[in-house]
């Protein structure tokens, strides 16, 4: 079956822009986001069911300020504008919009006026999140008042001729009592859209996409034993088969047990075509001396493309190279001002490889968010653990050793890493933390075991609850767990004698600690 309805988003610069794609593909109706100034002819042409103008932090009368192409109101397409979007629906048709300076922030009452189709099986009074400087002053013409708070006499309204409503609260989180059920009401009620979105039908659908690009041609996938390029590689090989070839690249810089993993899984398992290349040595010898984690990165990178490429010539003749690109990377690779995490560290993805093995990209995943790509791991047969596995860096334990990198130091911090997340797992903790790690810290302290005094490293616990990686709290886990996780490595781990947690938010500190 091919999803054919789609809601399209314009993308005005909100922070929540992401979370209404979501909540609008958890309502089983897939959703893209787009950049503000789509031409209407190209919206068009994707025959959306609706469209959804998001916030953004402009004021509409800024000279530089994002504005859609006017147009778009005249498609006879439904439209709803949040916040910045209710604002633009009425800068656009003769309605006022008053540059103040004080804002409405947080939560707020709605008194909803008129039961509408956008309000149905709704209660006259509820919590919405306000979050906007400028507010609507006169409405636009040929709509009418809906909602009020006391912030805003014109919270909420609407055209019902036109199917264009604007609501200057944001249905899309969470402290809107009930956002979900507007936005249900839109996309179902007003938009009329079915519920076929799931991960079934993004199976089937990708795979008779994949079939069509690939053709008879060979793939290659980079397989490092993580939620996406793991599905990656599934979904190919269940599309193209044995013409679909895996490299798993032993940088030495892997946890515990994980090649072995890997290799069990799907070779073994679910039988595909993997090739693992022991390039442990060439790695160390290349990381020898050097501390700067920056410095590492570009290491490792340009390690693994090389030995990368190495094992694809024993493959034959190539023609595609397959990435686990996510949506949300594609969305902040694309945006104007650039994802600010983006700079503050290089992060190693395999930049670089198709344009020297001169292959062509598929990137099967490119249209899904972190948790459908988890649904569709398990719709194709992985286990829960491997689905909900916290996410692990390019460049691996290198930036979770302060310093130099050694066969020794890895030794250690591999094992007490192992300690730390099987303790979690036992006490029902994994699945609360975003990502939970050790790090190795060049430090050494003084401390006693027996009779003797001790003089050796320190391991430090982080764990980060986090929903979109650029901000993130650290886990307020139970002291007796981490006591205990304290206390084996100390005893197991030949070496520690003594281990910290790391109670830092993001920002200012990272969830890596380099
Ligand atoms: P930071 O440390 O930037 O981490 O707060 C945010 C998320 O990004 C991951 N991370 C990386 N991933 N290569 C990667 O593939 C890298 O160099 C890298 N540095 C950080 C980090 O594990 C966390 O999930």
């Amino acid at each position: 079956m091919i999803v054919a309805e789609k809601i399209i988003i314009l993308d005005f610069g909100s922070q929540t822009t992401q979370l209404i794609a979501r909540r609008v593909r958890e309502l089983g109706v897939f959703s893209e986001i787009w950049p503000p100034d789509t031409p209407a002819e190209k919206l068009m042409a994707e025959q959306p069911k609706g469209i959804i103008l998001s916030g953004g932090p402009s004021s509409v009368y800024a000279q530089d300020a994002p504005h859609p192409d006017a147009k778009i109101l005249r498609l006879g397409v439904p439209v709803l504008g949040i916040c910045y979007g209710l604002q633009l629906m009425a800068f656009l048709q003769e309605g006022k919009v008053d540059p103040s300076d004080t804002r409405e922030f947080g939560r707020t009452e709605l008194q909803i006026v008129e039961k509408i189709p956008l309000f149905a099986e709704l209660a006259e009074r509820q919590t919405v999140w306000m979050s906007h400087g400028d507010r609507l002053l006169a409405l636009p013409k040929g709509f009418r008042a809906v909602g009020i708070s006391d912030g805003s006499p014109f919270a909420a309204i609407e055209n019902s001729e036109k199917k264009q409503y604007g609501v200057q609260f944001h249905p899309e989180v969470s402290h809107t009592e009930h956002g979900t059920k507007i936005l249900e009401n839109f996309v179902r009620k007003i938009c009329a859209c079915k519920a076929e979105w799931d991960a079934a039908s993004f199976v089937e659908q990708s795979m008779d996409k994949i079939r069509k690009t690939v053709g008879d041609g060979q793939v290659v996938c980079g397989l490092s034993g993580g939620v996406d390029s793991s599905v990656t590689a599934l979904l190919l090989h269940k599309a193209i088969g044995d013409r679909l070839h895996c490299v798993l690249v032993d940088n030495a810089l892997l946890r515990q047990g994980e090649r072995e993993q890997v290799e069990y899984l799907f070779r073994d398992q679910f039988g595909l075509d993997l090739r693992v290349a022991d390039a442990r040595d060439r790695f160390l010898r290349e990381l020898e001396g050097v501390a700067d984690p920056e410095q590492k990165r570009k290491i490792i990178g340009r390690v693994f493309i090389e030995v990368f490429e190495e094992v694809a010539k024993s493959i034959g003749k190539v023609d595609f190279l397959a990435q686990g690109t996510l949506y949300p990377d594609l969305i902040e690779s694309r945006s104007a001002k650039g994802n600010p995490s983006a700079v503050i560290k290089s992060h190693h993805n395999v930049g670089g490889l198709p344009e020297k093995m001169n292959l062509a990209l598929i990137e099967p995943l490119k249209e899904l968010f972190k948790d459908e790509v988890r649904a569709v791991g398990q719709q194709l047969g992985l286990n829960e653990e491997l689905v909900k596995r916290h996410p692990f860096p390019g460049p691996g334990l290198a930036v979770r050793i302060i310093g130099d990198v050694t066969a020794e130091r890895l030794e250690l911090l591999r094992k007490a890493d192992h300690i730390f997340i099987e303790e979690l797992r036992k006490a029902d903790w994994y699945d609360k933390s975003s990502q939970a790690l050790a790090v190795l810290l060049p430090v050494r302290s003084v401390g006693v075991m027996g009779d003797e005094r001790t003089y050796e490293q320190v391991i430090a616990l982080r764990s980060v609850d986090s929903y979109d990686w650029m901000t993130a709290d650290f886990t307020r886990f139970p002291w007796d767990l981490l006591g205990r996780v304290s206390s084996r490595i100390i005893n197991e781990v030949r070496g520690i004698n003594r281990v910290v947690y790391d109670i830092s938010s993001k920002p200012p500190a990272t969830v890596e600690w380099e």
